[in-house]
């Protein structure tokens, strides 16, 4: 039997009725058993600035996040679209992750993506934009499926849960394809 792998999920929402925290909150239930999730929290950080760093050091607050996911086997965010890109709080997270001595948070940790908007073209546009940011920190991140869930309001009911029977059972198997996606970048692998 394959090792557990540890991931972590990142949501780009803080809305308290995220549809995009509820796809994340789905996951555990939909993935292959052998994939243990952990979500990390971003929303008290502050706004860049570099005179916040010391010494070419991050403040504690963002080393602490870079090391869950250095000690991790892969990250899976979950964006919404702002203005056809991803929204501004979770872009912030992302370049204060990319800060401090090498290798960063997310240098050559494998990462999935997916994301949920009442629009009907499901986060498409803030995807493509979360890839370049990802390949920008060479973190390889797994090209396809890609799960675009569009018109989220009728397939997440009003406590957050994922109701749409064939969008659950279309993440279930793009899960299959993210363990295997992350057990080609092993941790140990990493330089
Ligand atoms: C500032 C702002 C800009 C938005 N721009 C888009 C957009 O470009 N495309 C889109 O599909 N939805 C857009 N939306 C709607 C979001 O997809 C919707 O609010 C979604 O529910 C946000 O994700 P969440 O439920 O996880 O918070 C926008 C929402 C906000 C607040």
């Amino acid at each position: 039997m394959s090792e557990n792998l540890h991931l972590v999920t990142l949501c780009g929402s803080l809305r308290a009725a995220s549809y995009n925290r509820a796809l994340v909150q789905a996951l555990p239930e939909l993935a292959p058993a052998t994939l243990k999730f952990e979500e990390l929290e971003w929303g008290h950080l502050p706004i860049y600035n570099g005179d916040l760093e010391q010494d070419g050091m991050p403040p504690k607050i963002v080393r602490e996040l870079q090391e869950r996911i250095r000690a991790s086997d892969g990250v899976i965010i979950a964006t919404p679209e702002y203005n056809h890109s991803v929204p501004g709080g979770l872009k912030n997270a992302l370049d204060w992750l990319s800060r401090g001595p090498a290798p960063h948070g997310f240098f050559q940790v494998p990462t999935a993506i997916l994301g949920a908007s009442d629009g009907t073209i499901g986060t498409t546009r803030a995807q493509a934009i979360l890839r370049q940011i990802l390949a920008t920190l060479n973190a390889p991140t797994m090209p396809s499926p890609q799960v675009l869930v569009a018109n989220a309001n009728t397939r997440i009911d009003e406590h957050g849960v994922l109701t749409h029977e064939s969008t659950r059972s279309f993440i279930a198997t793009w899960l299959v394809e993210v363990e295997r996606w992350m057990r080609r970048f092993p941790r140990s692998e990493r330089s």
